[in-house]
């Protein structure tokens, strides 16, 4: 199959990137991330997450960044919603797509969303109801698709399910996530092609941590099955707080790179985001992990 022209990146730093950090981030450094990442051509945005803040205190100011930030239009904003409360949030605060977001592993479920995978289906089916009826879009995340952190192996079979089940409930994009970095390229291909087979690639994503230095490898191995949607993220930062030893999701530096290289198009300003990368690094007190984008740094400074 020929590689896709055009990716779409769909930013999840300020979402996965910041919901692990420890120490809480000021309101007006999200709503700056956010604003820098739209200003630098991201077409789509995982903004903030409306979720219980006993469980994840970091993102427990989703409403005011949302209310802080300068929309560009054209830019899609995203948040997780694992419920009613969450959507009303979430439509509340002007955002244009909502993500629901269940694992295919019965170990991860618990642990994540505190729930079995069918009570997950069950617990999302108003949210996406009601996500139509307000003509938002749609999104479904697919936990563990790679593999699980308390399970381990996870067959194609359960990711095909879920997929399904999303696709029955009205997801426009399902996201093919792989939370704790395991997966090859190899497997990336296999649960691709099975995927693809039930959903048009043109709306699937990868969305891969890179904690095993796979990811690049896994984004070539989707882009070879046609998929062409791929969730980074600024500096690598991110990891899931229910998935230990995770790390961050690819950095976005590092896949706007290999792209560029492959004359493949995203309309992004690799300048501006190793320029992003450095920044919010430098807040959160600690180095960016994106090899493309500190090599690139260190040119700009020695230039
Ligand atoms: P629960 O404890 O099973 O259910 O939580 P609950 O309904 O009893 O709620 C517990 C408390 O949270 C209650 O407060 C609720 O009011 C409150 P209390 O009565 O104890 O004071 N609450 C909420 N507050 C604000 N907004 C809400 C909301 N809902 C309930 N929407 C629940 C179930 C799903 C809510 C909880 O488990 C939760 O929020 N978990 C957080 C899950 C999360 O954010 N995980 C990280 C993101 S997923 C991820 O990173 C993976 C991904 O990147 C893909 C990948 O890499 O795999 C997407
Ligand atoms: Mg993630």
């Amino acid at each position: 199959m020929p590689l896709p022209t055009k990716v779409k990146i769909v930013e999840v730093s300020p979402r996965d990137g910041l919901q692990n950090e420890k120490e809480f981030i000021a309101t007006s450094i999200k709503i700056e991330l956010v604003d820098r990442l739209s200003q630098a051509g991201v077409p789509n945005v995982e903004a903030v997450s409306f979720v219980s803040p006993k469980w994840v205190p970091q993102m427990a100011d989703g409403a005011d960044v949302m209310a802080g930030i300068q929309r560009r239009p054209g830019s899609i904003y995203s948040a997780l919603t694992p419920n009613l409360r969450g959507f009303e949030a979430a439509l509340a605060a002007g955002i244009d797509e909502v993500v629901i977001f269940g694992a295919a592993s019965e170990a991860f479920s618990q642990k994540n969303i505190n729930c079995s995978i069918a009570e997950s289906v069950a617990r999302f089916e108003p949210v996406a109801q009601a996500a139509k009826a307000a003509g938002l879009r749609l999104r479904g995340s697919i936990s563990c698709a790679l593999g699980c952190p308390y399970q381990g192996e996870v067959s194609i079979a359960n990711v095909v399910d879920v997929t399904q089940r999303y696709l029955a409930m009205g997801c426009d994009e399902i996201d093919i996530a792989d939370t704790i970095g395991v997966g090859t390229a190899a497997r990336v291909g296999q649960v691709m092609r099975a995927v693809t087979e039930v959903v048009d690639p043109a709306r699937v994503s990868g969305h891969f941590h890179d904690t095993y230095g796979q990811a690049l490898a896994n984004i070539l191995a989707a882009l070879q099955t046609g998929v062409s949607i791929f969730h980074t993220s600024v500096a690598g930062l991110g990891g899931c707080p229910y998935a230990k030893g995770a790390t961050g999701n690819v950095a976005t530096e590092d896949v706007l790179y290999m792209l560029r290289g492959m004359d493949i198009d995203t309309g992004i300003d690799l300048d501006a985001i190793v320029d992003i990368g450095q920044w919010i690094s430098g807040h959160i007190g600690h180095k960016s992990s994106s090899r493309a984008g500190n090599a690139l740094a260190a040119r700009k400074a020695n230039a």
